[in-house]
């Protein structure tokens, strides 16, 4: 038995902020050239205040299940991959559960960044080539726009990231060519500060620190996500090259066999770098970082989906995907489509 991505689908909220809305609406200082020259990045979508992470996967969720033949009761496990939950606990798997109308089910959170999609998609493998359950809807999905120091001050991190959400319906099949054929993960803590946010910290009593008259105070820098850009930037170039050149070892076929490399949408310039290392053309490493910005879990399925409804994803393709980030952590899968 080996599991498959029965579907797809992805949602991004209807709000679109282009590079030079981040200079109008916001008042940030920068340029759309200097955006698109470092990142590829045009234009990103936000939610509105009041939306949580589920709400944003919601539409995903309901659409993956719907595409794979099924109704909401017919799913036996949620994996909910974000960084951003609606809050420290319970999970957006919980909340999303709930909005699906299937108590009971068992929900998870998987907390590991950009690689969260693929973290995901190895449990579900899991699960499903177990026999432990049938139907596993697996989700990335993030609402990044309040985390995000809109000013001048936060300009290298705020630029990046946007708001969306993908989904996949992962169940069995008896196809002996179809289906993920292999996945790695890997992990490297010695990183962990590299890319980090900390507004609370269970190091210290309490873990968000109060002022004189007990109120919670969270100092500014800690609201965002600090990051060391180029050593981030290094690290994800290496770590994905050797990633893909391991799968390619590990199951014998050349780079230039795979029909599509679907790597996640941090920075075009990190996957422009990685397809020409790999030596192969445009139009098997596509990249939609232009329309979404960095959505961390969600990158993967967003492009997926996308690469599916326009008919560049087609059944009996050679597929790898591949992610990295904050962690660090990473993570690489070669399927069948
Ligand atoms: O998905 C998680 C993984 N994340 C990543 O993979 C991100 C990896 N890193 C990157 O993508 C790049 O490092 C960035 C796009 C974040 C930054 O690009 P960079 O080429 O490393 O630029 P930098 O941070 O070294 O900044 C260069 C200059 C600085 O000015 P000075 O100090 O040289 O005068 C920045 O202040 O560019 C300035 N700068 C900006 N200028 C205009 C930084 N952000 C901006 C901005 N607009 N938005």
């Amino acid at each position: 038995m080996r599991a498959y991505i029965a579907s797809t689908a992805f949602y991004v909220p209807t709000d679109v902020v282009t590079n030079a809305e981040l200079i109008s609406r916001y008042g940030i200082d920068t340029t759309n050239e200097w955006i698109v020259q470092r990142t590829g990045i045009e234009q990103r979508h936000f939610a509105a205040d009041g939306t949580g992470t589920s709400d944003i996967a919601l539409p995903a969720a309901r659409e993956a299940i719907e595409r794979a033949g099924l109704v909401p009761d017919d799913i036996d496990l949620i994996i909910f991959a974000t960084l951003t939950p609606e809050h420290a606990f319970p999970g957006s798997g919980c909340y999303l559960q709930a909005m699906l109308g299937i108590p009971g089910v068992p929900a998870m959170d998987i907390r590991n960044q950009c690689s969260g999609f693929l973290y995901g998609l190895a449990t579900a493998r899991s699960f499903v080539e177990t026999g432990m359950y049938k139907n596993v809807l697996l989700v990335g999905g993030e609402k990044h726009s309040v985390g995000l120091d809109l000013s001048t001050a936060g300009r290298s991190v705020a630029c990046l990231f946007g708001d969306g959400a993908g989904a996949v319906v992962v169940r069995s099949t008896d196809d002996p060519e179809r289906g993920i054929h292999w996945m790695n993960l890997g992990a490297d803590g010695r990183h962990a500060d590299v890319l980090v946010q900390r507004v609370w910290n269970t190091r210290t009593r309490p873990f968000i620190k109060l002022n004189e008259d007990g109120d919670g105070i969270v100092p500014k820098a800690d609201l965002w996500t600090h990051m060391d850009g180029k050593h981030v930037f290094k690290n994800a170039v290496e770590k994905m090259l050797l990633s893909i050149m391991g799968m390619c070892m590990e199951n014998k076929i050349d780079p230039t066999e795979l029909d599509l490399v679907v790597c996640h949408q941090a920075n075009m310039r990190i996957n422009e770098y990685v397809r020409d290392q790999l030596g192969l053309p445009a139009e098997k490493v596509p990249n939609n970082i232009q329309k979404y910005g960095n959505t961390t879990a969600a990158t993967i399925p967003i492009l997926l989906s996308e690469l599916e409804r326009d008919g560049r994803l087609k059944p009996g393709m050679k597929v790898a995907l591949v992610g990295f980030g904050s962690g660090f952590t990473w993570g690489s899968a070669y399927l069948v489509w």
